[in-house]
């Protein structure tokens, strides 16, 4: 239910550029600078891009960005946001848009944890796929996450059970603002890889976010386990077709 974001907009956009939301200042952007550095992607695809930051920083080191987000309230920032950038902004679900092209590069940060259904997503993502495409995308890693925010009481916690619920959650340097009555969805690990999977990718490469600790000490904790984690997903789309047709 991507209207549940429409009034943290404003929100969001406070805590990115202020620099209060260290997790996206301070550990994704630097992240997602050099893994376009590192790849040198012509197109770009950001799924669910909220505020548009993240877009709108990374559209100079690309040929072609697109940026999609079906929150009203977030589309309406992220206009203001990649005024000025190469960045062509619709306002749709990851389900609903349809692009004669596919993408170099597709990121989406840290929305799979709470899409409503993870296999329609996933199947959507791979319709952007090209042979030499990379699909990239964090999520509060699930193994850890609960035990950092308490969503779940353990009383009806399971990791290895699906469980959604609207949440409450603040950013560590703006404490007093809540974010409140968001999805979240909780998912083993293996349930990502099993989706991805069924919709013909394979993982590349996984990664547990966890930082140095001179931007650990800017937390004002250290951490004691990695609160993020990254899929790196690629379709040989030859052996898909081939497999089809088999
Ligand atoms: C936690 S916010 C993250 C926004 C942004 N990526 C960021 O990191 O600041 C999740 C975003 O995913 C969007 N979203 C939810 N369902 C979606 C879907 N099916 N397709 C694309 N975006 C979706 C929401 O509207 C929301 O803006």
């Amino acid at each position: 239910m991507p209207n549940r974001w429409d009034d943290f907009a404003s929100i969001r956009r406070v805590q990115i550029e202020s620099g209060n939301d260290l997790t996206f200042s301070k550990v994704f952007l630097p992240y997602y600078v050099d893994l376009v550095k590192e790849l040198r992607p012509e197109s770009l695809i950001e799924v669910g891009c909220g505020t548009g930051h993240l877009s709108t920083n990374l559209s100079n080191h690309v040929n072609t960005s697109v940026a999609i987000e079906p929150s009203e309230g977030m589309y309406s920032v992220a206009e203001q946001v990649i005024e000025g950038s190469c960045v062509q902004l619709f306002r749709l679900r990851a389900e609903d848009y349809r692009s004669e092209r596919t993408f170099d590069l597709i990121i989406s940060h840290m929305v799979l944890q709470l899409v409503d259904n993870l296999e329609l997503f996933i199947a959507s993502v791979a319709q952007f796929m090209g042979n030499q495409s990379h699909f990239v995308f964090a999520i509060p890693h699930p193994c850890f996450y609960n035990e950092y925010k308490k969503f779940f009481a353990p009383s009806e916690y399971h990791y290895m059970k699906e469980l959604t619920k609207s949440v409450s959650f603040a950013v560590t340097k703006d404490p007093n603002t809540k974010i409140s009555g968001v999805p979240y969805s909780h998912r083993p690990l293996s349930r990502y890889f099993f989706v991805l999977k069924k919709y013909g990718f394979h993982i590349v490469d996984f990664e547990e976010t966890f930082p140095k600790p001179e931007i650990q000490s800017l937390y004002g904790t250290d951490w004691t386990f990695p609160r993020y984690c990254v899929f790196h997903a690629r379709i040989d789309k030859d052996s898909e077709k081939l497999k089809k047709a088999n």
